[in-house]
């Protein structure tokens, strides 16, 4: 499954980069107001750091603006890939601006049927936002089982791209449902990181290497 980070932020962006991990970036018009700087020179920078794809979102909510926008961000690089919502103006510009070849990620997605729709549309990406379901008291994940079965049945190309995550449990169960990629918060990367087991093993090691050089000096690396 590929991970990607769910946020406009560079700094947090090049440490986790820097490790090899991070296959791609969502933003939204939330996390970049969240950043100093304007939208675009965000998205160009990014998209520089970055290799793989980087979601970049419209705010126009009609067909010939959300086609306007999508045309405009898609120029900024070719790692771009335009986040539109699924709203129906949102479906036929999906439509529309995957037939010249912009690559879309729907988002927005809270049902399975959604999901479908967007894909029928032409979306490269499906975004499922389970934490918010989750938080309204309805299972999140039983809508990304629906649309990885859904993909699976028809061979469709489009991905499943799970959002809204909240913890690490959610990672690993949108691993093992068979998603395509989750887009997780810096914070929530971090976690998958650690374990207190391993801080106390390596603890463990290094002490008893010290151990050991005091009493066998030729033991050193
Ligand atoms: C995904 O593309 C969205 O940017 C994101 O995951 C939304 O998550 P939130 O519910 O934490 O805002």
């Amino acid at each position: 499954m590929k991970l990607f980070l769910d946020t406009a932020n560079l700094e947090k962006i090049r440490r986790l980069n820097r490790m090899g991990i991070v296959d791609g970036i969502t933003t939204n018009p939330t996390l970049v107001a969240e950043e100093p700087g304007e939208f675009e020179a965000i998205i160009v920078a990014i998209c520089k750091e970055v290799k793989g794809d980087v979601s970049a979102e419209v705010v126009a909510t009609d067909f010939d603006g959300m086609v306007s926008e999508a045309k405009h961000l898609s120029a900024l690089a070719p790692n771009v890939v335009v986040k539109l919502p699924m709203i129906p103006e949102g479906l036929r510009a999906t439509k529309s601006v995957s037939g010249m070849g912009i690559r879309v990620n729907m988002t927005l997605i809270f049902s399975a049927n959604q999901g479908l729709l967007a894909a029928k549309a032409g979306a490269s990406f499906v975004s499922p936002f389970i934490g918010r379901l989750d938080d309204i008291g309805q299972r999140g994940m039983e809508v990304v089982e629906d649309l990885v079965k859904i993909r699976d049945n028809y061979r469709l190309k489009t991905e499943v791209l799970v959002g809204s995550i909240r913890h690490t449990q959610h990672v690993l169960e949108a691993a093992k449902v068979g998603a395509d990629i989750a887009t997780l918060p810096p914070e929530v990367m971090d976690k998958m990181m650690k374990h207190p087991l391993t801080d106390l093993g390596l603890k463990r090691f290094l002490d008893d290497w010290e151990k050991a050089k005091r009493t066998k000096p030729s033991i050193t690396v």
